[in-house]
């Protein structure tokens, strides 16, 4: 590529007075460069990055009757972030969190709606921190066998999961937006030692054709 261009550079421009081959050299070369650019500003996608930053959990009751339902105190900091230097995202559909347990939703909360844009190269920080709250849930007796197990240890697996749908800058596709957080969380009521929390990377669902 670059003897190419060197040798027409020579053949063109060893004589100024042929300027107007070196203005047609330049051309090419400019072209050239700027569908480089192009390429890599929109050719290849790159996914988003999802973290789970900080996570606190003061509260996790289980109640049977008179329906299954979680009692919880729990706030996460979530952090998205745009690897793409040119392309940002738009929401096709709202951006939603969701609190799983033993992989059933009890608590969704929405992060950006329908139409919201994450410029390229930004990074999102969402601080979910719902007041105390209990929600009716359907465990199963597997679930609530699963919660007395993990309820006599003390630390409760709650994943978080990321759920949206985007499209990409210059693109026409829209990118469904998944995924998981499996945070292990150690209760801590009031008044017990403050847990360190241990960032952690999210996963994504493996990309559709195209995105
Ligand atoms: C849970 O949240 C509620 C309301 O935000 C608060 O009154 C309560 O003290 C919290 N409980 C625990 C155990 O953190
Ligand atoms: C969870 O454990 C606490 C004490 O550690 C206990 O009081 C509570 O009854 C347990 N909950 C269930 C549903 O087993």
């Amino acid at each position: 590529m670059r003897g190419k261009v060197d040798e027409c550079w020579d053949e063109c421009c060893y004589n100024w007075g042929e300027w107007k081959y070196c203005l047609l050299c330049l051309g090419i070369v400019v072209a050239i460069v700027l569908i480089v650019v192009f390429v890599a500003a929109f050719g290849f996608v790159r996914h988003i990055d999802v973290s789970v930053d900080d996570a606190s959990l003061t509260r996790f009751e289980l109640a049977t009757s008179p329906v299954t339902s979680l009692s919880y105190n729990l706030s996460v900091t979530l952090v998205i972030r745009n690897p793409n230097w040119a392309m940002s995202l738009k929401n096709t559909k709202p951006l939603e969190a969701q609190y799983k347990f033993d992989d059933q939703m009890f608590d969704r909360f929405q992060l950006a709606d329908k139409g919201d844009k994450h410029p390229a190269g930004k990074t999102r920080v969402y601080h979910i921190a719902p007041p105390g709250t209990t929600s009716s849930v359907m465990l199963g007796n597997a679930g609530e066998a699963e919660f007395r197990k993990e309820n006599a240890t003390g630390t409760f697996q709650v994943e978080v999961a990321v759920a949206g749908e985007v499209r990409y800058t210059a693109r026409y596709t829209k990118c469904k937006i998944q995924a998981s957080c499996p945070l292990k969380l150690q209760l801590a009521p009031p008044g017990t030692a403050a847990v360190v929390f241990q960032k952690v990377t999210c996963k994504l669902a493996k990309a559709e054709k195209n995105c």
